[in-house]
């Protein structure tokens, strides 16, 4: 079976300031690994992609550093406005966080809100983290303002359901929802312990299925939010961070699920790349696959991990549906599950 190369647009690559956790190499070797050929960034970093400064020297090392392309979203920040006009002319897309996560992003408040979605004045998607009732809350905004919201890792029946029905109104909405959201619930989180936690977090059986009753309909793009944190760091008596990583699992998973009869390949196509490439106005990549087998069956990971948290919630799993080989502009950049010309450090 041939892919066009996948395209994820929601990961975390911790540069800068998490580099112990991810770098744009070791996450870009995990996305070609993992059959992704372009990623959009978020910008929780430290210090956060508030500013055009900031932002220009990510994206710079991004490009450098990357072994595929990576485009980072602007952050949005009540505190840096004045930034907003000046992102939005480069980034592909904003992101608002409004509700608590991992790092100091979030808009409270729904004048600083409006004032955000003022200085973001393009029409590039506008994305939320956004849980229960802050669904509400973007689709409102979509409403009232007329601007695309793209909602981030959606998980819950109730908020499918909102946004099924904010579609049927014909707002300008889209959404992602991640494989750990389909693939796990609230049961794999008490068995995983701190390596089942993200936000959002793993939700009732329920909720899950509510997801894969959208899955052909609904759902605009499956994305991996792919938030590497070291096993010391989840293993931490005080807390452990949210977070899970995703890119390697993803299309050996969402394959499965075709094995399963619960998509169609053609359906796989349009969430993991051509939706994707089209929401985040995203340039094609000329001369580049995904060649994968489709009826192998393994255990996952059947190869040493390429993302530098060296761990996945899905370790284990009986999987069907394995990447054999990734050309990146008509170069062989992964091999037999070996991402090629790259050292592990
Ligand atoms: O679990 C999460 N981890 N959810 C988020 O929204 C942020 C992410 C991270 O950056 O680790
Ligand atoms: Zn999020
Ligand atoms: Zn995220």
């Amino acid at each position: 079976m041939i892919l066009p190369g996948l395209v994820d647009v929601h990961v975390h690559l911790r540069s800068p300031g998490g580099e112990h956790k991810e770098d744009f190499r070791t996450g870009s070797a995990a996305a070609l690994a993992g059959g992704f050929t372009t990623l959009l960034a978020m910008p929780n970093t430290q210090p956060p992609l508030v500013s055009l400064d900031y932002w220009r020297v990510a994206q710079n090392q991004a490009i450098s550093q990357s072994l595929c392309d990576v485009f980072l979203y602007a952050g949005a920040s009540a505190e840096h406005l004045d930034q907003l006009p000046l992102l939005s002319a480069r980034a592909p897309a904003l992101k608002i966080y409004l509700d608590q996560t991992y790092g100091p992003l979030r808009v409270r408040g729904l004048n600083a809100l409006e004032e955000v979605m003022a200085g973001w004045n393009v029409d590039k998607p506008i994305c939320l983290h956004a849980e229960e009732e802050s669904v509400a809350v973007g689709i409102a905004l979509a409403a009232v303002f007329g601007r695309h919201i793209h909602f981030c890792h959606v998980s819950r029946r109730s908020e499918i359901e909102l946004i099924a029905r904010a579609k049927e109104r014909g707002l300008p909405v889209t959404c992602e929802v991640t494989p750990h959201h389909l693939f796990l619930n609230e049961n794999d989180a008490r068995r995983l312990g701190p390596y089942g936690d993200m936000r959002p977090a793993l939700a009732s059986s329920g909720d899950q299925a509510a997801l894969w009753e959208h899955i052909n309909s609904t759902v605009d793009c499956i994305a991996s939010d792919h938030a590497p944190h070291t096993r010391a760091e989840k293993e931490r008596p005080e807390g452990a961070p949210p977070g899970v990583p995703g890119l390697e699992s993803t299309l050996p998973l969402m394959l499965t699920a075709v094995a399963q009869g619960r998509l169609s390949a053609g359906r796989l196509e349009e969430l993991l790349a051509r939706n994707p490439r089209r929401i985040f106005n995203l340039p094609e990549q000329a001369e580049t696959w995904v060649e994968v087998d489709p009826e192998a069956e393994f255990v996952f990971p059947e190869h040493p991990l390429y993302t530098k948290c060296g761990w996945s919630p899905f370790e284990g799993m009986r999987l069907r549906g394995r990447i054999t080989r990734v050309v990146l502009r008509g170069r062989e950049v992964v091999r037999d599950g070996i991402v090629l010309n790259y050292q592990k450090l």
